[in-house]
């Protein structure tokens, strides 16, 4: 079958568009024909040899998918830690979802990664359940105009989350808004915890959704209000997180971590996300935004665009 190999941990030139044996199955999983293949931050991190559990190359890339489950012919969208940018994947039962109808599979391939993570940051934050008395609760979202991002803010719309978030350009955070962020910090013109401060009147947000690591991590941590929470799921800046917990006790603050490869193997977690989820589905409120589609012969191109920061929404790969 045709699949995307990492020939050598590198940059996007590594991978290579390739003729590989059928995936073999293993206990608990069943084969998928492709369609779609959503590419992730995880990806390109895999690529470079910085993603945890990753086996070493040469490898079949891809975490996550759409295509028909060969065993009843039933449109389906997994999730997987490799394998999934090919023909074929071998697919964990418990870890394959049925697709909205009307979905396409580029849309069906964006949706298990970027909703499952944004939903369990929501989870995380304990911002799922409304607070007595109905005060309105608030967050900051980096990368609010990315992937995992444009998720967080569809959600957060329906939990009538006051948002704000951050990119690095005017025109990202003019089309997420159009999603329901209420609040753009476009942090190349201005310091977003300066920000905060001043939209919030010194209040600070309920929590953040922080995936940028290094100083960012304490940064955030100081854009929080009495008992807020910032919500650690990744390190876009190449810098492990760094915590001062001085910072924490002064307002009572914590800071948690979210991995959804982990979380994935919570089968009691991952059913109660997916009810809200394919509820919220079912009634036409979520919609996968797709900024890039890219044939898997230019794979190279669509990592170099989230390497760099310049895509929208999410990059999918058409693969067959
Ligand atoms: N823990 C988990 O389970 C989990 C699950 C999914 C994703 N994640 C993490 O969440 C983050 C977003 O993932 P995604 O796949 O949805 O990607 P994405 O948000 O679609 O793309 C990354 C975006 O991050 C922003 N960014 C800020 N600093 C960056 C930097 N130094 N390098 C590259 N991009 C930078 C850029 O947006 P602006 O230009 O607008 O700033 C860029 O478009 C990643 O850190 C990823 O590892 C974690």
């Amino acid at each position: 079958m045709k699949a995307l190999v990492i020939s050598q941990l590198g940059g996007p030139d590594v991978l290579e568009v390739r003729q590989v044996a059928d995936p073999a199955l293993a206990a608990g999983q069943e084969l998928v024909q492709v369609e779609a293949g959503g590419l992730n931050f995880a990806d390109t991190m895999a690529m470079q040899g910085g993603y945890p559990g990753t086996p070493k190359p040469p490898l079949v890339a891809g975490r996550e998918f759409c295509g028909i489950r060969l065993s009843d012919g039933e449109r389906v969208m997994g999730y997987a830690q490799w394998g999934a940018f090919a023909e074929k994947v071998a697919a964990s039962t418990a870890l394959l979802w049925p697709v909205q109808k009307e979905w396409s599979s580029e849309e069906g391939a964006a949706f298990p990664v970027n909703y499952f993570t944004a939903y369990l940051a929501y989870w995380k934050a304990g911002l799922l359940e409304p607070i007595q008395g109905g005060a309105t609760r608030s967050v900051l979202i980096h990368a609010v105009a990315g992937g995992v991002g444009t998720a967080a803010v569809q959600i957060g719309k329906l939990l009538g989350i006051e948002m704000y978030g951050t990119s690095s350009s005017e025109e990202k955070l003019e089309r997420v808004k159009t999603l329901g962020l209420q609040h753009g910090i476009d942090y190349k013109q201005r310091d977003y915890e300066d920000a905060i401060k001043e939209m919030t009147r010194g209040d600070g947000v309920d929590a953040v959704f922080e995936m940028l690591g290094g100083e960012h991590t304490n940064k955030s941590a100081r854009c929080l209000r009495d008992f807020g929470r910032v919500i650690v799921y990744g390190t876009a800046t190449g810098k492990p997180s760094v915590v001062d917990t001085r910072l924490l006790y002064a307002k009572g603050t914590s800071v948690h971590g979210l991995w959804l490869t982990y979380l994935s193997a919570n089968r009691g977690l991952m059913n109660q996300a997916w009810q809200q989820l394919s509820a919220w589905m079912a009634q036409g409120y979520l919609h996968p935004v797709i900024g890039h589609a890219f044939p898997l012969e230019q794979a190279s191109d669509a990592y170099r665009l989230l390497l760099e920061g310049k895509s929208f929404g999410k990059v999918v790969l058409q693969v067959t």
